[in-house]
């Protein structure tokens, strides 16, 4: 029947707007609400056609035509639930990320100062010296500070690569939890437009 061919295409095109949307990023979080909006908008065209037939063709009653779009109806408010409900734990895996990224931050906050206060110290130190008058007094006090300054350039590299090794695990497993998370909104989101579909087909054969 003509009426069963019409929601399979708008159920195909709301899971194009997934696949299109799953190679995306944030920025097109608006985009599945907007292009899930426009497939509702078909299907309401669709769904009017449907009737138009129903009532001039068939010769059923109108009565029919209201039960259709009743199912519709129904079908645009799940579907809309659905992409509401997709943007919103989209959109929440992203915030997680960010915050997960600031925490990071915060607990590598003391190991950075320490880096940036042993290099500012060294630093001083070295421009001290530059500033003597007297040769003897210039390489002495560069000879002393490169000595005593040899660990701390030591302990600013060996300090730093235990960051960077630290911080690049945790973003990878922050970024790890991100995928996860977006593929539990993949998973819900899927499902309830796959029941909203099956419904809409129970629906429209009147079971
Ligand atoms: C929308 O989704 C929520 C959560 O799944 C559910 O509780 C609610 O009943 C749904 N509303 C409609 C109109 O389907
Ligand atoms: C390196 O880390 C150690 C241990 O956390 C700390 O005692 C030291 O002050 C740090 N040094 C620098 C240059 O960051
Ligand atoms: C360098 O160190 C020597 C011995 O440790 C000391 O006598 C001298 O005063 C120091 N010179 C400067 C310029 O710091
Ligand atoms: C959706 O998920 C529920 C349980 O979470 C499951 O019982 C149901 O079969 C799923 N439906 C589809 C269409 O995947």
């Amino acid at each position: 029947m003509a009426h069963q061919m019409s929601p399979l295409k708008l159920f195909l095109s709301l899971l194009l707007v997934w696949f299109t949307v799953r190679r995306s990023t944030e920025s097109d979080l608006w985009s599945i609400v907007l292009a899930t909006m426009a497939a509702s908008a078909g299907l309401i065209k669709v769904g009017a056609a449907g009737g138009r037939h129903y009532g001039g063709g068939d010769g059923v009653g109108v009565g029919v035509t209201t039960n259709v779009n009743d199912c519709f109806e129904t079908y645009l408010q799940q579907s809309r639930n659905a992409s509401n409900t997709y943007a919103t734990a989209y959109r929440d895996c992203h915030v997680f990320d960010v915050d997960k990224r600031l925490l990071y931050a915060e607990e590598q906050q003391p190991t950075r100062e320490g880096v940036t206060k042993a290099v500012d110290e060294m630093c001083t130190a070295f421009r001290d010296c530059a500033e003597r008058e007297s040769d003897l007094a210039f390489f002495q006090c560069n000879r002393n500070n490169s000595y005593k300054n040899i660990y701390t350039l030591m302990n600013v590299y060996l300090n730093s690569s235990a960051a960077i090794v630290e911080l690049e695990k945790k973003y990878q497993e922050a970024e790890k939890e991100m995928l996860l998370c977006f593929i539990a909104a993949d998973k819900q989101y899927l499902n309830s437009t796959a029941k909203a579909y099956v419904q809409l087909s129970r629906c429209l054969k009147g079971g």
